[in-house]
């Protein structure tokens, strides 16, 4: 049943995967800074307080959640029309910062654990929140790279919700059981226990104690053949 991988870094377990499903947005590649640095446009303009503690909280929600995450700090009653364009704006600003983005972006031991994967035969997918998922594996050059991508334009609810892994399994055809999710935000370890798969938390999701495995970045992801 599939490879088994066997990461060293924790305890040794050893367990059947026959997928794993990356995040993108601080898995795959190292967006923070420029949601970041829109949001931080928006907010000013907008007259909202706003700093990297509440922008932590943004990490693996929707757009749409995340400008109301920032709209709690201000007084106003926005319409859901203002709340379309502010978030809108927001992308506009971001889209721009995106165009900087290239392959050196790719965070480390990513493409080293892709390549390792692909060549044992263990299929590769996208579940991001991110309605922007094909523009950056564009822009930093994996796009056809993935056997799936499931993104912010497929689904109805955002991670903490199963959804988007649920959705790339079905689309790779492998059942949930078999897959292993890699992720960087509290709500998609959330996410991907939901949807009853295994689960690596990195960079900031690595002090999630809820993952199976925990490691800083995927430099440290060690497997092997059964
Ligand atoms: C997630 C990010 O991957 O995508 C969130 O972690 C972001 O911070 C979300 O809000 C939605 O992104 P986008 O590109 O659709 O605005
Ligand atoms: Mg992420």
């Amino acid at each position: 049943v599939g490879y088994k991988i066997i990461i060293y870094q924790e305890c040794r377990k050893i367990m059947s995967i026959k997928a794993v499903i990356f995040d993108l947005d601080g898995v795959i590649v190292s967006t923070d800074q420029y949601h970041y640095k829109a949001w931080a446009q928006l907010a000013y303009e907008e007259e909202i307080y706003f700093d990297k503690e509440i922008n932590e909280r943004l990490r693996g929600v929707s757009r749409t959640e995340s400008l109301e995450i920032i709209l709690s700090g201000s007084d106003k009653q926005y319409t859901t029309k203002e709340k379309e364009e502010l978030a809108a704006r927001k992308n506009r600003y971001y889209r721009v910062l995106l165009e900087s983005l290239s392959p050196a972006d790719i965070l480390p031991g990513v493409m080293k654990v892709l390549d390792s994967l692909k060549s044992r035969n263990i299929k590769i997918a996208i579940g991001s929140s991110s309605k922007n998922t094909r523009v950056i594996l564009n822009k930093i050059g994996l796009k056809g790279y993935f056997d799936a991508v499931a993104d912010g334009c497929d689904i109805c609810k955002s991670k903490p919700d199963p959804e988007v892994f649920l959705l790339a399994a079905e689309r790779l055809n492998i059942a949930p059981k078999y897959c292993m999710v890699v992720e960087d935000a509290d709500a998609g370890i959330e996410a991907a226990l939901a949807a009853g798969m295994k689960v690596v938390g990195v960079g900031f999701a690595s002090a999630n104690k809820k993952a199976h495995y925990r490691m800083k970045d995927l430099t440290f992801f060690r497997w092997k053949n059964a």
